[in-house]
């Protein structure tokens, strides 16, 4: 089942996604040379429990931390560690909040110092994808017509999409139906209503598709060693444009 979420609901979901968006702005911010994934997970969980919300991956199926740190070729689900970044990584940060009963879900993948134009680029065309897909979170389109237009431009700019993990609805579950994948034809899947809530996040591989879990059950990476981004929202449906949850604007 799809939750519509209403007017009240939607009110303590902004302010979870207002949370979940400052804490992605706030890692970002720490992102430089020398600096830890653990170090940059701490902030993350220390700044989402001072707003008075929990860490909605912590513990979530036994998830070791508050935020996922993805480096370089790591997709998603990176365990925060001691690994000192390094000038030139690129560094996807995942965090979600839970917050008056909602959650928000966002990430974005930062540049470590001085990064290559290749990598830049990476980041670019990932991020460019998920407004591509936003263009149709409108009532009148369906799931899959967000998901052709994020592989369309991907794959139109030499890149591929991960397959093995898709975006997902949000709201008092992390996640809930429907299922959003990032490739797949137009016109298929659940109807856009207004009240629906999604986390649309677009995993953009420079080469393979292909993804490997390590030993750890959680860190995912390119089958060929190559770089991966995301960058993720939560959205929400309605009768006109769609919103943005997770902005950080009045935190
Ligand atoms: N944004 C990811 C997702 O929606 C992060 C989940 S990490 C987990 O699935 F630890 F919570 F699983
Ligand atoms: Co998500």
């Amino acid at each position: 089942m799809i939750t519509i979420k209403n007017a009240h609901q939607l009110e303590a979901m902004r302010q979870a996604c207002k949370i979940t968006a400052a804490a992605r702005a706030l890692a970002g911010e720490m992102v430089r040379p020398g600096v830890t994934t653990r170090q940059i997970d701490k902030a993350v969980h220390d700044f989402i429990v001072s707003q008075g919300a929990k860490p909605s991956f912590l513990n979530y199926s036994g998830y070791p931390a508050s935020a996922c740190i993805s480096v370089n070729s790591t997709v998603i689900h990176g365990i925060p560690s001691d690994y000192a970044l390094r000038e030139g990584d690129i560094v996807s940060v995942d965090v979600g909040a839970y917050y008056k009963g909602f959650h928000g879900d966002c990430a974005a993948t930062f540049p470590c110092g001085a990064i290559s134009a290749e990598a830049q680029r990476l980041i670019d065309v990932t991020k460019q994808s998920f407004f591509e897909g936003l263009a149709f979170v409108r009532p009148g389109h369906r799931v899959s017509d967000i998901s052709h237009a994020i592989q369309s431009y991907v794959e139109s700019n030499g890149y591929s999409v991960v397959r093995a993990f898709v975006g997902h609805g949000v709201g008092a579950q992390l996640h809930e139906e429907p299922e959003v994948p990032n490739f797949g034809a137009p016109g298929h899947g659940p109807r856009l209503l207004p009240g629906m809530t999604l986390a649309i996040e677009p995993m953009v591989n420079m080469g393979t598709y292909q993804v490997h879990v390590l030993k750890d059950r959680w860190t995912t990476v390119t089958a060929d060693g190559k770089l991966s981004a995301h960058y993720e929202n939560t959205v929400l449906i309605t009768d006109g444009e769609p919103e943005i949850l997770t902005v950080a604007e009045g935190l």
